[in-house]
């Protein structure tokens, strides 16, 4: 278990502001991709549907974050998806990924408009290639919080997602979000892969452009 001190305000002196350079195991994240090879399997009414996906990935650096002795290095990122040769979105996803070096954890808070919010965590090396995050319905530290209507109808008690750096400088996840669905006993795996290559470079967070 994490231990605090009492000291909740002082914040950490002599922070590089330079995000791009503190990223740990985000580095390989950052900056704008594109996806074609997505697949997601999602719940129908008739049972599980696959369906290919494309998508636009964009991760830039924020300034360095304090919470009184804490210190995260992050990426603001949005992830829009569509089915191969359409317009509308399948799905929209923004949030931030955060890494705070002090302990080695790696944060993703994903927020969806089904009107839905998580917060995943995992810890990793600063140089690891790949690691994954888990966040549940319940605790009242990061968690999953959902509208009472998906609360009814499709319980989500569980993502995680799981990212590797490629060594030929692509990345890919491979997640996958837990439904508990009205009427039916046994879990839902609502999972969705793919493998993004770089089309642009990020821009550097405010105090690294000053
Ligand atoms: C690339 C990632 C994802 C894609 C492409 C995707 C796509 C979809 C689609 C198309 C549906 C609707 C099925 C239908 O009604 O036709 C769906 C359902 C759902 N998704 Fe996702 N999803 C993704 C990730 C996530 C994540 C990360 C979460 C939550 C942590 C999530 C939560 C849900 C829930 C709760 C439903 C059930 C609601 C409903 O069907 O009305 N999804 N997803």
């Amino acid at each position: 278990m994490t231990t605090f001190s009492e000291d909740i305000y002082s914040e950490p002196s002599n922070i590089d502001v330079d995000t791009l350079r503190n990223l740990g195991p985000l580095s390989g994240l950052a900056g704008i991709w594109k996806g074609t090879r997505g697949l997601d399997v999602k719940p129908k009414a008739e049972g599980p549907k696959k369906q290919a996906y494309v998508e636009r990935f964009e991760l830039q650096p924020i300034d360095p974050q304090t919470n009184g002795p804490q210190l995260f290095y992050g990426l603001r990122y949005h992830q829009h998806v569509v089915k191969p040769d359409q317009v509308k979105t399948y799905h929209d996803q923004v949030g931030y990924w955060l890494w705070e070096p002090g302990t080695g954890t790696v944060i993703q808070t994903l927020t969806i408009p089904r009107a839905q919010v998580a917060m995943a965590v995992g810890k990793a090396t600063p140089d690891a290639k790949s690691f994954e995050l888990v966040a549940s319905r319940g605790p009242e530290t990061y968690g999953i919080c959902s509208t009472p209507f998906l609360e009814y109808a499709f319980k989500t008690v569980e993502y995680r997602i799981k990212v590797s750096i490629n060594a030929d400088g692509t990345w890919s996840y491979d997640e996958d979000t837990v439904l508990m669905i009205r009427g039916k006993s046994d879990p839902f795996h609502h999972t969705d892969r793919n493998v993004l290559t770089k089309i642009g470079e990020p821009t550097p967070n405010p105090l690294a452009r000053k």
